[in-house]
């Protein structure tokens, strides 16, 4: 067995020296053990020396070492030795990081969302305190607890940010220490008593001014200012009297507010309209319910989103595959299933046996609802409203194509061919009757991708695959003349 202690600064470095000749000479996963920190248990038998002499040439793709560097900072102990994994296997197959289905690439990039996540929360909810000066550049301190072992990555942010002042960012694990423009590090210490500071009745001020009371939304509000940051910002103090405050702010506000829309939205939703392409006099076959679909406007979300994506596959398929909405990739590409959860879509089938180029894949609802997020547009349940508008392209598919068995995938599609919103937990893998034909009810393929346990996503994956499996079944007993649908 092969011992690798990694320090708590440097620790990128220190694993790509380690896993380099352990991944040369072909050492596997489960004869390395990695440990972070210097104060690692001590093992209670000899390790073996890392291999000697140069072994195999490696090639990583860029993005593995990006990504490496920041899953190396994730404070799960699985970490260092999963990156090692992904080392070995992209040996033998360089597109695996693309292949969001897979068990541990998904791991990675929840490794990796945490990472970040934690980076931001740390630029975003540091509040410095000046501390006395008896130089020329004044100085400041703050305490901060991140979830994972950021602070060495963040530092330089706060460098470029606060150059001309020194300061500290004291931490549990390790301070990032600023001084005459030279960056140091020192262990961690407790958190110390910082003294309040005039700059704090200008942040509460600042907080006061844009607090709508109109959007306050405490989920979110947590869940993007955890409590835990709380305590540490001078600003939050007032979150109690605001809330109790917001409801007479809000009325307050109605009552004031314009209720004609200003002149110019009108001009904006004809222009909207009349750009859209125009629909063919008459449907009547699926290439004019293609065509007239690209021009609808049954809804409001044919605006933003880029084009309609309508099903594809033989017109006379067998077997149908409706999913919830096509999303970001798919609503650039025009095509269903294209993108994350695509893949899993078509690693299921291929686990089950079932052709993708012999299926009808389609939507519920043929556009991509998103909202927009930086320069991410971020996927959005469509409403019960706009799936019951859709239905007409939905049920315009299942009269041209009629096939022998649909699969609705996820409770999206299982509002639209069935009609009843009821959980899937309950209804998952069962065949329900409607009046275009059969049903089989089973789970999304994003839901797998959602799963943040590795286990679960497992599980469901399982049981997707085999409720794909039935759907052939059931089909093959229907050709033989022996089985229901
Ligand atoms: N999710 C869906 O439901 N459909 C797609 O086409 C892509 C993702």
């Amino acid at each position: 067995m092969h011992r690798v202690v990694l320090p708590e600064t440097g620790s990128f470095a220190a694993w790509r020296d380690a896993a380099r000749p352990l991944a040369a000479h072909g050492v596997p996963a489960g004869d390395v053990e990695w440990v972070v920190g210097e104060a690692a248990a001590p093992s209670l038998f000899a390790p073996e020396p890392l291999p000697a002499g140069e072994g195999r040439a490696l090639t990583v793709p860029k993005g593995f070492v990006e990504l490496a560097e920041r899953v190396i900072l994730h404070r799960d102990p699985a970490a260092p030795g999963l990156l090692y994994e992904a080392l070995l296997r992209l040996q033998s197959r360089r597109g695996l990081l693309a292949d969001a289905g897979d068990p541990l690439v998904r791991r990675l990039g929840m490794l990796d969302k945490a990472v970040r996540r934690d980076i931001h929360k740390m630029r975003a909810f540091v509040r410095f305190r000046e501390l006395p000066a008896d130089g020329p550049r004044r100085r400041f301190a703050a305490w901060f607890e991140p979830e994972h072992r950021i602070v060495e990555a963040n530092a330089g942010f706060f460098c470029r940010r606060f150059a001309d002042m020194d300061w500290a960012i004291h931490t549990p694990d390790l301070s990032a220490i600023w001084q005459d423009g030279a960056l140091s590090f020192a262990p961690g210490a407790p958190r110390p008593d910082l003294p309040d500071d005039a700059a704090e009745a200008l942040w509460a001020t600042y907080f006061a001014n844009i607090f709508n009371p109109a959007r306050i939304k405490l989920g979110s509000m947590r869940q993007h200012m955890p409590l835990k940051y709380w305590k540490n910002m001078p600003e939050t103090g007032q979150i109690p009297a605001m809330l109790a405050a917001a409801e007479g702010r809000v009325r307050a506000m109605q009552a004031a507010q314009a209720t004609a829309a200003p002149a110019r939205a009108a001009a904006i939703t004809q222009r909207t309209r009349a750009a859209m392409p125009q629909p063919p006099a008459r449907i009547e076959t699926l290439a004019d319910a293609r065509a007239a679909c690209a021009a609808c406007t049954r809804c409001d979300l044919c605006h933003a989103a880029t084009q309609s994506v309508f099903g594809e596959g033989p017109e006379d398929a067998a077997l149908m595959l409706v999913g919830e909405q096509p999303g970001d990739q798919e609503d650039l590409a025009g095509r269903p299933f294209v993108g994350p959860a695509g893949q899993v879509l078509d690693r299921a089938m291929a686990a089950a046996g079932v052709e993708r180029e012999g299926a009808w894949l389609t939507n519920a609802v043929k556009h991509f609802k998103f909202v927009p997020r930086g320069k991410r547009r971020l996927h959005q349940r469509p409403n019960a409203g706009e799936v019951q508008a859709c239905r007409w392209w939905l049920g315009l598919e299942r009269q041209h194509v009629a096939p022998r068995l649909t699969v609705a995938l996820g409770a999206t599609a299982a509002l639209a061919l069935t009609g009843r919103g009821d959980a899937m937990t309950r209804r998952r893998g069962s065949v329900e009757a409607t009046p275009d034909g059969p049903v089989l009810l089973t789970w999304h393929p994003s839901l797998i991708l959602r799963r943040p346990d590795a286990a679960e996503a497992e599980a469901a994956m399982a049981e997707l695959t085999a409720d794909l499996a039935r759907a052939r079944e059931l089909l093959a007993e229907r050709a033989s003349g022996s089985g229901s649908p």
